[in-house]
């Protein structure tokens, strides 16, 4: 029996690996743009680092981890997320001598979720982490290139959303204000919830259960717990992003799943048709304390990630994607001895930039123009044994009775010059204004 991909993961063929380069490129273009360098970390890391980062009651470790033992017995996760692993690089890479790290990544995460639309158990994110500023126009900075990213897509119908975890003193006492909630409830909210009321009462607020109930609805907002400084940063943050024009809806309701989150977070919501619950394509926030908590100089950080699944679906859902491949020459060899010939010209021309093609199943002069058409090339070169001895090859345009017949040697220049604009195989100017006495397509 023939084997299949496993659950939750899916092949980028070539007919949609295009779309992600052009995505890919695009993403990089703006971190080019706001100074974010790239960082690539391995996708598998000691289990450790997720269980100390992530947080032991989150549901990405209790339940999502893709977790192994390797031959020397040592724990390993396949990383469910990127942050983790740049904070461990940045403390193991002594990053922390630059005042400012500004960096971004793209690549694979591995979460052992239940797969549907817009959910995979190997999916992609495009993330940026920037170490080194607690100041709140940090945080503006880092939403606002989020934003610019889905501005580069001229991406409409998304929200940007965002709420405080403010300082250590808001959320002690705001996870005693939960716990005392919650404890009146406590035999109507899930197992789960009753292990997290005594653990880590904020990874209630998670709840996939539980979440639309009228308790949950009820329970006790954070915005009401703020200590006076952490509303006056928060306020800062919001400052800004007005000034920068930037839409955004404050959403007390917000609390992310990761444990290592402080002060501003955010999400940025799409709304795709058929996305239901998946159309959270952006998430982050500040993490003051993780970098510290995993052994490195206090510092502060911030950062965001998007599911660039769920981000193609929304480009997709907007703009038509498809683009032909447009093959510049297509080289037809009929003989051994043109064959030869052939190879080499293509070799030279692709050398020379152009995207030429020729037939490797050696077919007949009907297959070969056939072949030229799938690959929709805008010229067709034909060479036979007779050119070949006499020196010349014939250029077609296709769906066009236009054909010269031009010297081997000038044929890139001649590509090259219609490409450009129309011009003759000779000279450089548009035929039109082509006043020299060349054999070019002016005599045609
Ligand atoms: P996250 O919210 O867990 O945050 O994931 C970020 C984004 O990844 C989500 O908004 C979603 O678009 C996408 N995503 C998550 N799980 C899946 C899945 N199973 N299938 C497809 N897409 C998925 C983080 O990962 C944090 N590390 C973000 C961050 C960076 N915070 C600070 N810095």
């Amino acid at each position: 029996m023939a084997i299949v991909k496993m659950k939750g993961t899916y092949d980028i063929l070539p007919d949609t690996s295009y779309k992600w380069s052009f995505m890919e490129d695009k993403i990089r273009t703006v971190c080019q743009i706001f100074n974010y360098e790239e960082i690539r970390t391995p996708i598998f890391e000691a289990s450790e680092l997720f269980h100390r980062t992530v947080g032991e009651t989150s549901d990405l470790v209790k339940k999502e981890t893709y977790d192994f033992k390797d031959r020397g017995d040592r724990f390993n996760t396949l990383r469910p997320e990127g942050t983790a692993g740049v904070v461990r690089a940045f403390i193991e890479n002594k990053m922390y001598i630059e005042p400012i790290n500004k960096l971004f990544y793209i690549g694979s995460m591995f979460r052992y979720e239940r797969p549907q639309k817009g959910r995979y158990r190997q999916f992609n994110q495009f993330g940026v982490e920037c170490f080194g500023s607690s100041d709140p126009i940090m945080d503006a900075e880092v939403i606002s290139l989020a934003v610019t990213i889905i501005k580069a897509f001229r991406l409409k119908g998304i929200k940007v959303r965002l709420n405080t975890l403010g300082d250590d003193e808001t959320r002690e006492t705001y996870k005693k204000a939960l716990v005392e909630y919650f404890t009146k409830y406590k035999d109507q909210i899930c197992t789960d919830c009753q292990v997290r009321l005594e653990k880590n009462p904020l990874r209630i607020l998670d709840c996939k259960v539980d979440r639309d109930t009228e308790i949950f609805k009820n329970a006790p907002k954070i915005t009401d717990y703020l200590s006076e400084e952490a509303k006056t940063r928060f306020n800062k943050v919001l400052e800004y992003l007005d000034s920068m024009e930037i839409n955004y809806e404050v959403d007390p309701m917000i609390v992310r799943g990761l444990d290592y989150y402080t002060h501003t977070i955010f999400e940025i919501e799409a709304s795709v048709e058929g996305f239901g619950s998946q159309n959270v394509m952006c998430g982050g926030g500040r993490y003051d304390h993780l970098v510290e908590n995993l052994g490195g100089p206090a510092t502060p950080g911030i950062g965001f990630a998007f599911g660039l699944e769920r981000l193609l679906t929304a480009i997709e859902a907007e703009h038509d994607l498809t683009t032909d491949v447009n093959t510049h020459l297509f080289v037809i060899a009929l003989g051994d001895k043109a064959r030869v010939k052939a190879v080499k010209l293509v070799n030279d021309l692709r050398c020379g930039g152009l995207i030429t093609e020729m037939d490797y199943l050696n077919g007949k002069l009907k297959n070969q123009f056939k072949l030229s058409e799938k690959y929709n090339a805008k010229y067709i070169a034909i060479l036979g044994d007779n050119e070949l001895d006499n020196g010349v090859i014939n250029v077609k345009t296709p769906n066009s009775t236009e054909q010269v017949t031009i010297p081997i040697d000038s044929l890139y220049q001649y590509v090259v010059n219609k490409l450009r604009g129309g011009s003759c195989g000779s000279c450089h100017a548009s035929c039109d204004d082509c006043s020299c006495d060349c054999e070019g397509n002016k005599n045609e």
